[in-house]
């Protein structure tokens, strides 16, 4: 992981069996879908999955929550970012990005030259994250998301930004 301010509050680690109920309920309290935990068990054994988890790091009482999480995984040389999600009390500290960054780089030795997307049309927050990663529009999914129904952007980071994207996975 980066020297960014992140790297204090959390380490970032894959995904291990025994944190998945924590992925679930990480998801699930960020309004993303989610499957059930013998979906996940079957994904790590997948070579192709990239499952990363960010882990606050213990204070006092001991405890190391699950803080944030990535799914996804690499098909046809395309990383596919299924859901990113951070916990609200630990929002805008940079594990988000973080939590990318990782992810990618571990696509990237998988054989990746292309990262690809949806996200919710009104989902600023997370537009704005994937644009500063150098994520770009790609297309518009109609009716794509349900609960509420709604539009998903595609975006697509290639090329040039992706080169810029690992060539800055240490800031
Ligand atoms: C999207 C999400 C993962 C961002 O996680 P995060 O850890 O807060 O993101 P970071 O702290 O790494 O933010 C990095 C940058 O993204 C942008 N960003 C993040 N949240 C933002 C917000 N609410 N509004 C505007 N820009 C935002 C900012 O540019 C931010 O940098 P800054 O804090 O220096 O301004 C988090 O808000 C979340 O879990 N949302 C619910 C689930 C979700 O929508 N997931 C994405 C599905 S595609």
């Amino acid at each position: 992981m980066g020297n960014n301010a992140s790297s204090e509050i959390v380490r970032i680690e894959s995904l291990t069996e025994d944190r998945i109920e924590e992925v679930r309920e990480l998801e699930r309290s960020c309004g993303l879908r989610s499957f059930d935990a013998s979906w996940y068990e079957s994904e790590l054994r997948r070579e192709s999955s990239v499952f990363i988890i960010a882990i606050e790091l213990g204070d006092e009482s001991g405890g190391e929550p699950v803080v944030g999480a990535i799914t996804g995984w690499v098909v046809a040389g395309d990383w596919e970012v299924d859901n990113l999600a951070v916990s609200k009390a630990h929002r805008r500290k940079g594990i988000g990005l973080a939590l990318m960054k990782a992810a990618a780089g571990r696509a990237a030795l998988l054989g990746v030259q292309r990262a690809v997307l949806e996200v919710r049309y009104g989902n600023v927050a997370a537009q704005t994250l994937y644009h500063r990663l150098g994520f770009r529009e790609a297309g518009r999914r109609r009716n794509y998301y349900s609960d509420p129904v709604e539009d998903a952007l595609l975006l697509m980071c290639e090329g040039e930004e992706w080169g810029r994207l690992l060539a800055g996975l240490g800031d």
